[in-house]
């Protein structure tokens, strides 16, 4: 945890309840151990969408598609999201959670690895969420900035690692030094990219808040 968890524990006691199938996905991804949005990440990603009011969302790590729900309730009428996932007994649950939801018209599941699945695209997105394999958004970057509109954002999450980005390349265990060395070069890239302005927040395991010039 990279902010001291009672500060954490305050904000989230703040919380309001979500609807009541997101409160169903969420307790039974976390029961299952699945990995999903924090309480502050879902906030803040509420207050994003309600005001950048994208028609377009691309969604890069759809787990069983909490996050991806969550979203669609703060779109415009007429919005659409278009999520991604390569883990085979994932897509299944998150197909079944879009029709408990309701939802299978207005988000649409990509299946395979992001890396080819990106080239296939050719619309342009107002808003994209990063949220898959932390060592990979590097070789996501080209692609995802050119599906990104300009005024577009580019929210990326999880970039902190649990803090240990700010270690040194001998701070970090061997076995983690691929990924740290790689999200340390995204996120310059993020920072130095003459297309992009970024903001690194602290929120949750650490988030990049960028917009597309
Ligand atoms: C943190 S989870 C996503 C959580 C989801 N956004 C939510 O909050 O409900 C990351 C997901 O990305 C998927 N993933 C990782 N690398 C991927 C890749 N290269 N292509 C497609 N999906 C990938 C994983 O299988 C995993 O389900």
């Amino acid at each position: 945890m990279i902010v001291d968890e009672r500060i954490v524990t305050f904000i989230n006691s703040m919380e309001t309840e979500n609807s009541e199938i997101l409160e169903a996905i969420e307790r039974e991804a976390l029961d299952t151990n699945v990995p999903i949005i924090r309480k502050e990440m879902q906030s803040f990603l509420k207050v994003l969408l309600s005001v950048q009011k994208p028609m377009c969302v691309l969604e890069v790590g759809t787990a069983v598609g909490f996050s991806a729900l969550l979203m669609s309730e703060y779109l415009p009428d007429g919005g659409t999201i278009t999520t991604i996932e390569n883990y085979k007994k994932r897509i299944p649950i998150a197909r079944e959670n879009f029709k408990r939801a309701g939802k299978e018209s207005m988000i649409t599941l990509l299946e395979g690895d992001a890396q080819d699945v990106l080239k296939t695209l050719y619309r342009e997105y107002d808003f994209i969420f990063m949220d898959a394999a932390k060592g990979q958004y590097i070789h996501f970057l080209p692609d995802v900035l050119r599906l990104l509109k300009s005024g577009g954002l580019l929210v990326s999450d999880n970039v902190m690692q649990d803090g240990t980005i700010m270690e040194s390349r001998f701070g970090v265990e061997r076995r983690d030094r691929t990924i740290h060395a790689r999200m340390r070069e995204y996120l310059y890239e993020l920072k130095h990219h003459e297309k992009l302005i970024t903001s690194i927040i602290p929120l949750g395991d650490g988030v990049a808040l960028s917009v597309k010039r």
